[in-house]
């Protein structure tokens, strides 16, 4: 390869596929690893037949640091956007080593893989939950972080571990992301979110309720200070969320160091609301009942998007209506994801 790539970590994954699709729509070079453990290679085959191109794909852990050196190696890398990570926030409060082990000594392995390789631009997913329970919305990302399960403070742990990097050495640059609620699915209908087992996030769990696999959706709590009483959240198409992380690894060539981002559309909406426009785009009322509160959860997360939008000069502009119709759209078409689909990924492709 002549031209140098970005390799993206987690690239598999929900997010991860839809922005290798992105920068492969726009021409740039790009190496895949993930280690499959929450994703399938099927969804590689998939990117494949969206943008017609072929993928160079490894099954690598980041905790693997030769087989990391190894891909640095063969290839030529000029940033890394770091997708890799388990997510799942109950999970994260019952096995926390679990989390701090693969988010945390995972990303040190592979900043330490980078830096042995000489490649200093990071884009990094970060999450709206180091904010806690912000004291101000919509949210700047000058507010103070406080992360309130063992998830989110992988997350603000690894924040801190790349900044001091950026601050001790020359010439690294990194990119915070901070993502608020992703949601929706590619256009094709055939990329999504895959969760596997019961879905704890809304947007899944509602598209499941839609296909039959589950009865009701539960709300968590009615009593939050919000005009329904449910809670609010910024839910940004994952399409956009994608393209996003192009913006960032464009504003790497201007040296920035590390700068934080908050990536949302800076519209809240609560969890009645977003059952209706999810109906809207079923074209029926799916059940709900009202439950008490989820522990943990916070009243309102809604993203100030305004320095993206300014230093990126990026902004989510897909609406909520799109983003349901393209979740359902690839919940009706897949209703088991890519649990079906056949094949074995290749150790190296
Ligand atoms: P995902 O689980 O679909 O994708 C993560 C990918 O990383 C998966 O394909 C998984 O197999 C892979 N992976 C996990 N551990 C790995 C390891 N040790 N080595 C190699 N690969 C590994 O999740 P997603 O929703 O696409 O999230 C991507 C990133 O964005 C994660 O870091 C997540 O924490 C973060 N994030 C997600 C959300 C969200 O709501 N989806 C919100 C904020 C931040
Ligand atoms: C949204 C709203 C729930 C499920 C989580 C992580 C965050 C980020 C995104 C990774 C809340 C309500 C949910 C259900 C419900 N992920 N809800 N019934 O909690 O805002 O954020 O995912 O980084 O870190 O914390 O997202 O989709 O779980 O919940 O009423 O069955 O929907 O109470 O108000 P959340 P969510």
């Amino acid at each position: 390869m002549s031209e140098k790539a970005v390799l993206v970590t987690g690239g598999a994954g929900y997010i991860g596929s839809h922005t290798v699709i992105e920068l492969l729509n726009s021409n740039q070079s790009v190496v895949v690893i993930d280690n499959l453990t929450n994703s399938s290679y099927e969804a590689i085959r998939r990117i494949e037949k969206i943008t017609e191109k072929k993928v160079i794909f490894y099954k690598v852990d980041i905790l693997d640091k030769k087989a990391l050196l190894e891909v640095f190696q063969r290839h030529e890398i000029w940033a890394v956007i770091h997708f890799a990570g388990l997510k799942a926030v109950g999970e994260s409060t019952r096995i926390p080593l679990d989390y701090y082990h693969n988010n945390i000594t995972g990303t040190v392995l592979l900043l330490e893989a980078m830096k042995e390789s000489q490649v200093k631009n990071i884009v990094f997913s970060s999450s709206a939950t180091v904010y806690g329970d912000p004291a101000v919305i919509p949210i700047p990302e000058t507010l103070p972080t406080g992360a309130t399960n063992p998830y989110g403070r992988t997350k603000q742990f690894i924040e801190h571990i790349i900044r001091d990097l950026c601050t001790a050495e020359e010439n690294w640059n990194a990119a915070l992301l901070r993502y608020f609620n992703p949601a929706g699915a590619h256009p094709s209908g055939t990329l999504g979110e895959n969760p596997l087992g019961i879905p704890n996030n809304l947007m899944p769990f509602l598209s499941q309720v839609a296909i039959g696999k589950r009865e009701y959706l539960s709300v968590f709590g009615h009593d939050y200070e919000t005009p329904d009483g449910t809670c609010i959240r910024d839910y940004i198409n994952v399409v956009d969320l994608a393209k996003g992380h192009l913006a960032a690894l464009n504003k790497m060539k201007d040296g920035p160091g590390c700068v934080e981002y908050n990536l949302g559309t800076g519209r809240g909406n609560t969890v009645l609301e977003m059952i209706h426009a999810f109906n809207k785009a079923v074209g029926r009322e799916l059940p709900y009942k009202l439950v008490d509160r989820r522990p943990g959860d916070v009243r309102n997360l809604t993203a100030n998007p305004a320095k993206a939008n300014a230093e990126l000069h990026w902004k989510a502009e897909i609406s909520l209506d799109e983003t349901c119709a393209s979740l359902w759209n690839w919940q009706s078409k897949n209703p088991n994801g890519l649990e079906d689909c056949p094949g074995e990924a290749p150790a190296e492709s």
